[in-house]
């Protein structure tokens, strides 16, 4: 899992990606899954059309952070030449890759002919990688989803071709459209994949231990392992996928990493939107046993976030000095602060 591997020229230090998220995936997120070993990260899918009429929330997703990098910046449309213009900016803000989204299955996106709808339509599929790659210098790659059809393999036909029109690598979630996140991730296609391309492929779905990530990556040849619902509150399943001895976090832990995710939410989104954003973290974070259940539902009722802090440092006190300690290690980050938008949107 430590072993690094490239996109391009784009050197991944670790064989573990941080999957894309919408309404996730934000800043704090990325940069948190970057500290716990993730050897790349994603933006959450960003539309090509917010980019093109400069919507000034779109606009906000292309802040990138220092301590970010490797950094994908995934986009979702459907036409060649907006999506060619929306990835130099991308570039422009410091991308080190720009993802394209070929597996989106809400609905919102997919009857603008975007995201899944792209599996059926190879050749927009196919035009848009190529102007994309014309576009830019850095590499281009696609996450697609297996088909739009349960049993669908339409991935098998379009993942080499859009190698042939300039994709550097190509992630695979092996579910279809329809299945949404029904049944399982089918890896056997994945690994048919990796035999048909010669760019590295990462394999996305289900994985959530150490064991399952070896497990994959063995019986597909991927090169990496993309983790996403897995990571969610829980960076210490990154941390254990990539070391052999990490041990669970501690409550102090848990409260430590929560206030300081609360704290770069909020210099990101602002005060309001991100306690909304945060609600869902909550239970994510503090689920799994590590906090008594009702603790949860307190926490989501409390209006503001620095009340939601002064509770978890009274239910974890030692967690004072260990924020104080993580605030020192890391890095300030960019200092930019715009409303940034949560997606509407969300899935791969
Ligand atoms: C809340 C949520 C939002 C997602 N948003 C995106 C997205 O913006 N772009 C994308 O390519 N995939 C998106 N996905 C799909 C994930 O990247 C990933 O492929 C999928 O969740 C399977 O991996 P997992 O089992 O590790 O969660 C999303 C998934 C979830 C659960």
């Amino acid at each position: 899992m430590m072993t690094s591997w490239h996109i391009g020229p784009v050197e991944i230090p670790t064989r573990l990606v941080l999957a894309p998220m919408a309404g996730v995936s934000v800043q704090a997120f990325r940069r948190q899954g970057r500290r716990y070993g993730a050897g790349l990260v994603c933006s959450e899918m960003v539309s090509c059309a917010g980019i093109e009429h400069r919507n000034e929330r779109t606009l906000g997703y292309l802040r990138v952070a220092a301590d970010e990098h490797p950094l994908a910046i995934q986009l979702f449309g459907c036409d060649p030449r907006p999506m060619a213009d929306a990835a130099r900016m991308v570039e422009a803000a410091g991308a080190d890759i720009v993802d394209l989204n070929f597996g989106c299955p809400v609905r919102k996106v997919t009857r603008t002919g975007a995201g899944a709808t792209l599996l059926e339509d190879p050749d927009s599929a196919a035009r848009i990688v190529d102007a994309v790659a014309e576009a830019v210098d850095v590499p281009v790659t696609v996450k697609l989803r297996r088909g739009v059809r349960n049993g669908s393999r339409a991935c098998l036909e379009l993942g080499p071709r859009l190698v042939e029109v300039g994709a550097a690598s190509l992630t695979l979630h092996p579910r279809s459209a329809e299945q949404m996140y029904t049944g399982t991730a089918d890896h056997a296609l994945t690994a048919e994949l990796v035999s048909l391309v010669d760019v590295p492929v990462v394999a996305s779905g289900d994985v959530t231990s150490r064991e399952r990530a070896h497990e994959v990556l063995a019986a597909t040849g991927a090169a990496a392992v993309m983790v996403g619902r897995g990571a969610q509150g829980n960076p210490w399943a990154l941390r254990e996928i990539v070391e052999a001895d990490a041990s669970a976090p501690s409550r102090e832990e848990v409260a430590a990493e929560l206030v300081l995710f609360i704290r770069e939410s909020v210099r990101e989104l602002g005060e309001r939107r991100a306690s909304g954003f945060l609600k869902k973290f909550y239970g994510w974070y503090l689920g799994q046993g590590r906090f008594p259940k009702p603790f949860k539902q307190e926490l989501v009722q409390l209006e503001s976030t620095p009340e939601v802090e002064r509770r978890l440092f009274a239910a974890a006190p030692g967690a004072i000095s260990l924020v104080a300690q993580l605030e020192a290690e890391i890095p300030s980050g960019d200092e930019v602060t715009i409303e940034l938008p949560i997606s509407v949107y969300g899935g791969g």
